[in-house]
């Protein structure tokens, strides 16, 4: 067995049943699969725990399992590393980045803070260790508002990578933070416009919006919030259908959830596709995850010197949330 480009390379035995090797190599190893809203619907099937961030985050904390196999995105699997550090924290493919914590370079941001003292650090978990490391304090979609409102009323804050949810946050709490320019390449791509004609046809349904995405969108909202609040929300709403603007991943629970539910994925702005993907989050594969378990590869590294101040920012929005 080899790692190459970020993932196992090794053969995969013609007509074995992946979801039963996975579940048995998953007991064997004392491992725990978590997975993120947005992963493939057949890796949330053989997942212990489905979530957002925040959820991720907070259930990271609590494992005594050997192994902890984070399928979402490559900060997901830092955060847990930065959380569990004597454990084995594997990612079925290191590849699986995000456009929005690579809008912000932990260099340019010490740079960005330098050029503005005095302002508390207020980091969207989406972002690298390094840039943790440099955070006074994480928040997620999920507790953003509360994170914020625990803040002297006065306190200069620099809020980044997310501009949209840096300027929701603003509007919300009436807040004046300095935003970096950073954005997902997912969730900006909805349009108003999209979400409109839509609306036409489904007069009665109900728009939820992921709060990265940008302001004219959110404006025509039912329901802004975290992917775990859309999926409450949804669960206990009386109408029966709902447009989703944030990835698609997450239809696959909605409907699990509300299995008599209409569900109605927002499409993206210049393209022909019915839905809006995230293309890191879907490099996660059974294939891959069966490797993964198989040869314990790749593990997810974080530098001592990072952890050790990047666990302070997210402990302490862990214990506020
Ligand atoms: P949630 O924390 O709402 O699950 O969002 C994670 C994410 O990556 C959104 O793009
Ligand atoms: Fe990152 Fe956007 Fe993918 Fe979420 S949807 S993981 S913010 S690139």
């Amino acid at each position: 067995m080899k790692v190459e480009n970020g993932c196992v390379v090794a053969p995969v035995p013609d007509g074995i049943d992946l979801k039963e090797e996975i579940l048995r190599l998953k007991k064997e190893k004392n491992a725990i699969i978590l997975a993120h809203y947005y992963t493939v619907g057949e890796i949330q099937d053989v997942a212990d725990f489905v979530g957002d961030s925040l959820a991720l985050a907070q259930i990271a904390e609590r494992l005594d399992n050997d192994i902890i196999v984070m399928c979402g995105v490559h900060f997901m699997g830092e955060t847990v590393k930065i959380l569990c550090p004597d454990k084995k924290v594997l990612v079925p493919d290191l590849n699986a980045g995000c456009s929005l914590a690579d809008s912000c370079p932990a260099p340019e941001l010490e740079k960005f803070i330098k050029e503005h003292p005095g302002h508390t650090v207020v980091s969207y978990v989406n972002t690298s260790a390094a840039v943790k490391a440099l955070t006074d304090i994480v928040v997620t979609s999920g507790n953003a508002m509360k994170v914020i409102n625990s803040l002297p009323e006065d306190e200069k804050i620099i809020f980044g990578p997310d501009r949209n949810l840096g300027n929701y946050i603003n509007a919300e709490t009436g807040r004046d933070m300095v935003l970096w320019d950073g954005a997902c390449h997912v969730h900006e791509k909805f349009s108003l416009e999209k979400i409109l004609e839509l609306k036409r046809q489904h007069p009665e349904a109900k728009v939820l919006v992921h709060p990265e995405c940008p302001a004219p969108v959110r404006l025509v909202a039912d329901k802004v919030g975290s992917t775990a609040v859309l999926l409450k929300w949804a669960t206990e709403s009386d109408a029966d259908e709902f447009i989703v603007a944030t990835e698609s991943g997450i239809l696959h629970e909605m409907k699990r959830k509300c299995p008599g539910k209409t569900f109605i994925p927002a499409p993206p702005e210049d393209s022909t596709c019915a839905c809006n993907d995230c293309a890191y989050m879907k490099l996660n594969t059974m294939r891959k995850l069966y490797l993964t378990l198989l040869h314990e590869a790749p593990e997810v590294h974080v530098d001592e010197s990072i952890i050790d101040r990047a666990r302070r920012p997210i402990t302490r929005m862990l214990s506020l949330s």
